[in-house]
């Protein structure tokens, strides 16, 4: 494993995915640890698609150190994005989750908290996943919940959450979560917005797989007159993060 400190972020590179996984898991349980230490709560926005299944089927294993070490009735659960599908579809991320470590992990119901899909639009579910946001972390409504860690994944096309090239939410400022129609997916998604994921304290950005490494190259180490790519947008205000990659997806950089 090595590891360097990019233009912003820490970058730590695993020979696979197994050795990846269990450095993500050993952060969450740390996390979760101090979180609850400190605070008496740890609040964690979980990301989809299907790389950190890996890291949740880990947590999730009792057999393993780190599922004994999470305060799991102190934890809440949210989601940095979700798919305009039913919580039991093949494509929820909350159905990923759930599969791989929620229903293997104590975690009082009242605290996991889906993105509410149920209501009759994307905008609306946005709406009322800002109201529970701000209900959860007891903030005003002008003011940006601070998760103690959020995970992230990216796709080889920079997106991160359902932050994809040319969306709205690239640019949105004001609102916590957005609704947003993917063209080249011909999907409805709904994302947390970048001034609340840069709200966190802690950021793990996980890639994996060489049809990455192009874009981790670029959003690493990519010249200024490049394109930028929507995981660039991943600033923490006061808070850190860092890349956790695998050798495949950290083919093309330089370090
Ligand atoms: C989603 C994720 C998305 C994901 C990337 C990478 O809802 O799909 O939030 O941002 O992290 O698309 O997906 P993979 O891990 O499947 O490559």
């Amino acid at each position: 494993m090595t590891e360097s400190e990019s233009k912003k972020h820490e970058v730590r590179v695993f020979p696979n995915n197994e050795t990846l996984f269990h450095a993500a898991a050993e952060e969450f349980a740390r996390l979760a640890e101090k979180s609850v230490k400190d605070t008496g709560a740890f609040f964690v926005a979980l990301s989809g698609g299907s790389t950190p299944r890996g890291l949740y089927a880990l947590l999730a294993d009792p057999s393993e150190p780190y599922h004994a070490r999470v305060p799991w009735d102190r934890v809440h659960v949210f989601w940095s994005d979700e798919r305009w599908v039913p919580l039991d579809h093949a494509d929820s991320n909350y159905r990923m989750a759930f599969d791989t470590l929620l229903s293997r992990a104590p975690i009082p119901a009242d605290r996991i908290h889906p993105m509410p899909v149920g209501n009759p639009t994307p905008a609306e579910t946005a709406e009322e996943y800002e109201l529970t946001l701000s209900a959860t972390f007891q903030t005003r409504p002008d003011e940006w919940p601070r998760f103690d860690l959020i995970l992230l994944g990216m796709g080889a096309d920079g997106h991160t959450a359902s932050l994809f090239p040319g969306s709205s939410l690239l640019e949105e400022r004001e609102r916590k979560v957005g609704a947003c129609h993917i063209p080249k997916l011909d999907a409805d998604r709904m994302s947390m917005t970048f001034p609340l994921i840069n709200s966190a304290r802690r950021i793990l950005l996980l890639a994996t797989g060489a049809e990455k490494a192009e874009a981790v190259r670029s959003a690493i180490e990519g010249a200024a007159e490049e394109p930028g790519l929507p995981v660039q947008s991943i600033a923490p205000v006061q808070g850190r993060a860092s890349w956790f990659l695998d050798e495949a997806a950290s083919s093309s950089l330089s370090l």
